[in-house]
């Protein structure tokens, strides 16, 4: 543990090595010996919560009791890169596999975007789902680690920057007001979606049972312990009839019981208990 009176002689280069180890314990995340230049990311951040200088800030994290600089430290040194209709064959699965065997199943559907960053996945799920199945109610639990990244998700709003990445003029139309500073999603698609922050490798599992989960674009971050631990909990909160929707180089290098590989080569599997 580092203390504020061994501060002294503390820099960058001599933090990275307990900063990995930190972000390990937090979140899974796995970063390199030579990523230290990540760490300047820290800057504005150590700025606005009034540390004079990235040691002193990562100081005070790693001495420990802080949950606001944890989530701070979690929250700039994770990706949340994201797009509405992130790898369109992926997204092509779901309208004409995927959602007809949900629909058949003839109840509402429960879905889990776990790892949603700024909401672009949810957002585009319940877009597919509206337009393509629009008599099949749906529910969406969307959840990340990152609390203001998932504050953001939960506003709706998105640049005209972001709704260019992955949208048509159509859909844009179709499912946003302008607002100021870019686009809202209407409200009867925000409605079916509850966001919460939740950390996959924490403590608590999910309560109930998924029809669909997409965990994607973020194992790829984690070791294989971590990898695997999550791997059991997406599928024990997976319904007999679920679907999990992983990135396409996530996949398991074999299938795992009680799961079969879609043959789209998009990421999906399915549940076959
Ligand atoms: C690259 S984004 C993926 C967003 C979206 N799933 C997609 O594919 O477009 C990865 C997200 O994983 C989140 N994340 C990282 N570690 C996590 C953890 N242990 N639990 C939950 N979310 C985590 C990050 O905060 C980030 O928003």
């Amino acid at each position: 543990m580092v203390t504020m009176s061994s501060n002294v002689g503390l820099n960058e280069t001599t933090l990275w090595p307990l900063v990995r180890q930190r972000l390990r314990a937090l979140c899974g995340l796995v970063l390199q010996e030579d990523q230290a230049y990540l760490l300047n990311r820290l800057e504005p951040v150590a700025r606005s919560l009034g540390f004079p200088s990235v040691p002193l800030f990562l100081s005070a994290t790693l001495a420990g009791g802080r949950d606001d600089l944890d989530s701070a430290l979690v929250e700039s040194m994770t990706t949340h890169e994201s797009s509405f209709f992130r790898d369109p064959v992926f997204w092509e699965t779901i309208r004409t596999r995927i959602g007809p065997a949900l629909a058949a199943l003839g109840r509402p559907i429960r879905i889990w975007s776990a790892a949603c960053s700024t909401g672009q996945e949810p957002y585009s799920m319940a877009m597919l789902l509206s337009t393509h199945f629009p008599n099949m109610p749906f529910e969406i639990w969307a959840t990340d680690i990152a609390q203001d990244t998932l504050a953001r998700a939960g506003s709706g709003v998105f640049t005209k920057v972001e709704v260019e990445r992955g949208l048509t003029p159509v859909q844009l139309q179709k499912h946003f007001d302008p607002v100021k500073g870019g686009f809202r999603v209407v409200e009867a698609l925000r409605r079916p979606i509850r966001f919460d922050v939740y950390n996959l490798l924490g403590a608590a599992h999910p309560l109930r049972r998924f029809d669909v989960i997409f965990c994607r674009n973020v194992l790829v971050y984690f070791d294989d312990p971590s990898r695997e631990r999550v791997m059991r909990r997406l599928q024990d909160a997976l319904s007999p009839e679920g679907w999990l929707g992983l990135g396409a180089t996530e996949l398991p290098v074999k299938d795992a019981v009680g799961l079969k590989r879609l043959a789209d080569g998009a990421g999906w599997l399915e549940c076959t208990r």
